[in-house]
Parts: C-alpha cells; sequence; structure tokens
C-alpha cells in the first residue's frame, strides 16, 4: 500500500462518521479504500483488482467511467452550475428531464418533482399523500405501510417506513403512523405443502387484515419495492402483486412504486412495476436516473395529484416545500444524457440478453451446500444461505455465514453485499458476458472458501 493510501486510511478512521456501518469494526480495521474505478471493475488501496457485483449501492448502472456524463457534466458547470427551482423560477435541462421522465413513467403520471436522494423522493411523497389527503377533506388519511425488512431512506419518516430493526433500534423509531406488512420471503416463510400463489394469498390476506385493524379511511399509501433490495434481494412471489393490488382497490389505497433500485433496467424492463404487473399511482427513482454520477431523484404522479395540490397552495399562496437543490442543472443534464445513452445502446434490451448467462450461472450455485434457494430477474439476484435447504434450517447467526461470504468474495475480486445470510448479486447494467463468467466463477470460490471454514466449525 503506498504513502497516500495509508495516509486516506488514517484520516479517514480518525474523522469521517460511516453511515449504516459497524462503527466499532472501523475504529479497529478502518475502512476498505476504494481509489479508482473502470468499467465493471472497482480498485482498492491495495491494488486489488474487483468485479463490483453489488453497482456500488445498485446504483453504478453504465460502470465506472464514462467520457459522455463526465462532460455533460462539465458543459453544465461551465454553463450554469445552479439555479433555483424555488419561486416560479427554472432552467431549460429541469424543464426538458421533467418532460423526457415523465414520458416514461408507467400508468400515466404527467408530473416531475426533483430531489437529490431516494430517501427525499419518499419523504416528499410521503408529504405529497398528506397534503393531498388535506385538499380531498380527508385529513385523517395519513399512515403509510410498508414492508418488513422494506427499504426506502434515512429521514425520519422513511426510515420509519422501512422495515429495518437495525434502522429504527435506539432512534426511538417507527413513527406511530408508519405500518409494516409482512415480508413476502416464499421460501423461508411458506408452511410446507404451501404453493406460491397459495403463499401469494395468504400475503395479500394478512395486508387487508391490517388494513382492517388499522382502518381503511386511515390509510393513505403502500410504499413497496417491485422486488425487494436492501432487505436481501428477494424477487416476489408467483402471484404477489396481483392479490396485493386488487386488496389496495378494495380499500382506494394508493401505490407507490419505490423504484430508487428496480428503475432504468435492472429487472430487464425500464421499471421493476412493468416485470411485475404493477400499476402504481406513484414513482420514486433515483440512483440510475444519474447512473449515480451525480445525486438527483425524481418522483412521479398524475395530474388528479396535481390539482390537489393547487387546490392547497392557492389558500396558502404558495406551495410549501422544496430543497435548494431541487432539479439541480448538473443533475439534470447528466440525467439527461444518461437516458439518451441508455436508448442509443439499448440498455434494457442489453439486460435482457446478458441476464440469460447470468441467471444460468446464479442458478448453478443451488447446488451448492451452503445454498439454499436462488431467485432473480434481469441483472438482480438474491441467494439464501442455510445449513439445511430441505429442512430450512438457518445457520447459527454468530456464524456470520453471509459476512463470510461476502469477505471472501472481495478477497478473490469481487464486490457482494450481504444481508444476514442473504446475498445481493447485481452488477452493473454494462456487465458483459465475460465478465459475468469471471463474476460467478469468483462467487463460486468465495462459496468454496466459506464453505471450508463452516464445516470445520460445525
Ligand atoms: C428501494 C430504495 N429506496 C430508497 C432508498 C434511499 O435512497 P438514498 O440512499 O438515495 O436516500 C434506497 C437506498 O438504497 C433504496 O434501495
Amino acid at each position: 500500500m503506498n504513502a497516500d493510501a495509508k495516509r486516506s486510511i488514517a484520516q479517514d478512521k480518525a474523522h469521517h462518521v460511516h453511515p449504516q456501518s459497524n462503527l466499532r469494526q472501523h475504529a479497529e480495521n478502518g475502512p476498505v479504500m476504494i481509489t479508482h474505478g473502470k468499467g465493471v471493475y472497482i480498485y482498492d488501496s491495495e491494488g486489488r483488482e474487483i468485479i463490483d457485483g453489488f453497482s456500488g449501492l445498485g446504483c453504478v448502472s453504465l460502470g465506472y467511467h464514462n467520457e459522455r456524463l463526465a462532460n455533460a457534466a462539465m458543459r453544465q458547470m461551465n454553463t450554469l452550475p445552479f439555479a433555483p427551482t424555488f419561486y416560479n423560477r427554472s432552467h431549460p435541462k429541469v424543464a426538458e428531464l421533467g418532460e423526457r421522465l415523465t414520458a416514461l413513467a408507467p400508468n400515466g403520471m404527467t408530473r416531475a418533482m426533483f430531489q437529490c436522494s431516494g430517501s427525499e423522493a419518499n419523504d416528499t411523497a410521503i408529504k405529497l399523500l398528506w397534503y393531498t389527503n388535506t385538499a380531498k377533506g380527508e385529513p385523517e388519511r395519513r399512515k403509510i405501510i410498508g414492508r418488513v425488512r422494506g427499504y426506502h431512506g434515512n429521514t425520519i419518516a422513511t426510515v420509519s417506513l422501512s422495515g429495518q430493526p437495525h434502522m429504527h433500534a435506539k432512534f426511538g423509531l417507527p413513527l406511530p403512523e408508519f405500518k409494516h406488512t409482512e415480508l413476502p420471503n416464499y421460501y423461508r416463510f411458506h408452511i410446507d405443502g404451501e404453493t406460491e400463489e397459495e403463499f401469494s394469498v395468504r400475503m395479500a390476506s394478512k395486508f387487508e387484515e391490517l388494513i382492517l385493524a388499522e382502518g381503511p379511511e386511515t390509510i393513505a399509501a403502500f410504499f413497496a419495492e417491485p422486488a425487494i433490495s436492501g432487505g436481501g434481494a428477494l424477487m416476489p412471489p408467483d402471484g404477489y402483486w396481483e392479490h396485493m393490488q386488487a386488496v389496495l382497490r378494495k380499500y382506494d389505497i394508493k401505490l407507490l412504486s419505490d423504484e430508487v433500485v428496480c428503475g432504468f433496467g435492472r429487472t430487464g424492463n425500464l421499471w421493476g412495476s412493468d416485470t411485475w404487473g404493477m400499476k402504481p399511482d406513484m414513482v420514486t427513482c433515483a440512483k440510475a436516473l444519474s447512473a449515480a454520477f451525480f445525486p438527483i431523484s425524481g418522483l412521479m404522479f398524475k395530474d388528479d395529484m396535481y390539482a390537489d395540490m393547487m387546490k392547497n397552495s392557492d389558500e396558502v399562496g404558495v406551495f410549501g416545500h422544496g430543497y435548494t437543490y431541487a432539479g439541480h442543472p448538473v443533475g439534470a443534464a447528466v440525467a439527461l444524457e444518461a437516458l439518451d445513452i441508455y436508448d442509443e445502446m439499448d440498455l434494457v434490451g442489453h439486460v435482457r440478453k446478458v441476464s440469460e448467462k447470468f441467471l444460468s450461472k446464479c442458478h448453478a450455485l443451488a447446488d451448492h451446500p451452503l445454498v439454499a434457494e436462488v431467485r432473480g430477474v434481469g441483472l438482480f439476484c438474491g441467494f439464501e444461505l442455510m445449513k439445511d435447504a430441505k429442512t430450512r434450517e438457518p445457520f447459527d447467526p454468530a456464524l456470520k455465514v453471509g459476512e463470510m461470504v461476502q469477505n471472501f468474495a472481495h478477497d478473490r475480486g469481487l464486490y457482494l453485499r450481504a444481508i444476514g445470510d442473504r446475498i445481493s448479486f447485481m452488477p452493473p447494467l454494462i456487465i458483459n458476458e465475460d465478465e459475468i463468467e469471471v463474476a460467478t466463477e469468483r462467487f463460486k470460490g468465495a462459496l468454496d472458501d466459506a464453505s471450508a471454514v463452516v464445516r470445520a466449525k460445525i
């Protein structure tokens, strides 16, 4: 390791407080320091070349270098580096992005708002629901339902909506207006003999029970990722969205599709909601919107909601919400360039093509002694690790098998993400078949390494 890398690590260890990290471990071991990237590869301070099997945080759709995106940012910085979107002011890039994005949006959405992160997009959506329900004369419709292990962000509201116990503990959260329905992990939670379809019906009836217990008239919306990402790369079971949406329709409850990870091709369609036949009333997106080259997120919704917003702002005098950097010109310029690139290279078509090899290589790992279930779509795959795949007996959590696989993968040059004993594998969308071959070989090697350690311990 060179002197610069040593200095960076020392600086980081001494002063930088890391989100979503084990702080004690950081104090002892310091960070994994990534110094640069190219294509699907990242490079650490030890000089290791690593295939990024997690797309940074599920965001680096076009990999780690792209001159067009860099030039789009530079051009915009040299033309108009900042312009507010408050006070009825605008700039051409955000106007164009609003038009482009709503043209792509599912289910007749015509309006777009911009923020800098997925959290802010979802938080804004919650506020808009509260605001428009007031306009409709239903101010008591405030509760938002999420799912156990769902992930929607880290603001006080979006973390309340997320179903992640470690993000609530010691913070005094969730806030009371946020409720959570079941995690649809068929493999882990099905009753013996229950089909996927039957399991989905059971998930939907549990959802209905929650709605009835809370009072349907108090519920504003259900927020859901088409496939759960941060909760463990979990694809919905057969029939899940059909049955859940039937319940939503029955009680006239809105659906927000959180496309922060699934949006822009990850699942082999532009939107995850297309993949699973969801008909959302609102959509949030971020991450691949700018290929992660600049922080920008979007929230889209329909005209009826906009009409209610207008009604309230007429009364108050102004729509009282906004962030300084909402619709930042550089973010908007980079997002427009990313959308052009996606179109020109037919990114969705590419994902569909390479996903055949990706998924078949992933499924080939299903026979590995550590692996109980493999399930994926597009370039998004989740692996359930279990002591006994047949009896569904989990590993002792103290063994930290998932973390072990993640660490061995890193040593072999592959970045994967362990979420407990689930592994999330979601490489950049530009990955090619040769790179898939190498990545999955490294994954298998990491499973073998971990298996040898686990066998010695149990
Ligand atoms: C589905 C989903 N929604 C929202 C968020 C929050 O986005 P951000 O971290 O940009 O605030 C994330 C982050 O990973 C996410 O995966």
